[in-house]
């Protein structure tokens, strides 16, 4: 089953996943001007919209061609310079390396066997003093049914914060919530979130 979101990428008026994040819009403040960011799984671009509307150098990706045909119909809309790509987060061609790395709601969607080496990847593709969001569900609630396909790599709760050792944690949150999607499709997630930064050279 495809998840509910592919159907979502289609409506062009409305953003799959609401308004920027809280913690992005924060942590915005503290970028440097210009500073490059990635969006890892972007989905149909709040973030990426966001940053690159503030002016920041954004380049983002998703494995979904729906996501990415949506993208780039906001991105001309808006008059944006987003660079895109329809891409798998271990096949992403990096040629420079990013003040920001955004990897929201995605790497419970990536199989347990391939996270390590995938947030190593991008640790090693962040500049010095560069920061990671990471949005990510846990297992502190059950794996919805319509996802059940797809979320194949939750992680346990606080997990995440092994995967940082010797970055500065700025932020870590954990809760549980309910979300309704347009479709109608209802969800109780349990999530984890985490603001890193990466040491200074
Ligand atoms: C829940 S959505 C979140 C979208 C967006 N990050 C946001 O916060 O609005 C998860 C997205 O991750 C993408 N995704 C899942 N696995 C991926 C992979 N291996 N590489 C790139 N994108 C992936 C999905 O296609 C989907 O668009």
């Amino acid at each position: 089953m495809k998840p509910f979101w592919e159907q979502e990428y289609l409506n062009r008026e409305r953003s799959t996943f609401g308004n920027p994040s809280v913690e992005i819009a924060e942590l915005a403040q503290n970028l440097p001007k210009g500073a490059r960011v990635l969006d890892v799984g972007c989905g149909d671009g709040r973030h990426a919209l966001y940053l690159a509307g503030l002016g920041f150098k954004v380049d983002a990706f998703d494995i979904s061609k729906n996501a990415i045909a949506k993208l780039d119909y906001l991105k001309k809309q808006h008059g944006l310079p987003i660079s895109t790509c329809v891409c798998d987060v271990s096949e992403f061609p990096f040629t420079y390396g990013y003040d920001l790395i955004i990897l929201h709601g995605v790497l419970q969607f990536i199989a347990r066997d391939r996270q390590t080496e995938i947030i190593e990847l991008l640790k090693r593709w962040t500049n010095a003093e560069g920061y990671h969001v990471v949005a990510l569900f846990t297992d502190a609630e059950p794996v919805p049914e319509d996802l059940r396909d797809v979320m194949t790599g939750v992680f346990r709760e606080g997990e995440i914060k092994a995967y940082y050792h010797g970055w500065a944690v700025r932020m870590f949150e954990s809760r549980k919530f309910n979300d309704e999607h347009e479709n109608g499709v209802r969800h109780c997630h349990a999530m984890n979130k985490i603001v890193v930064q990466k040491p200074g050279e």
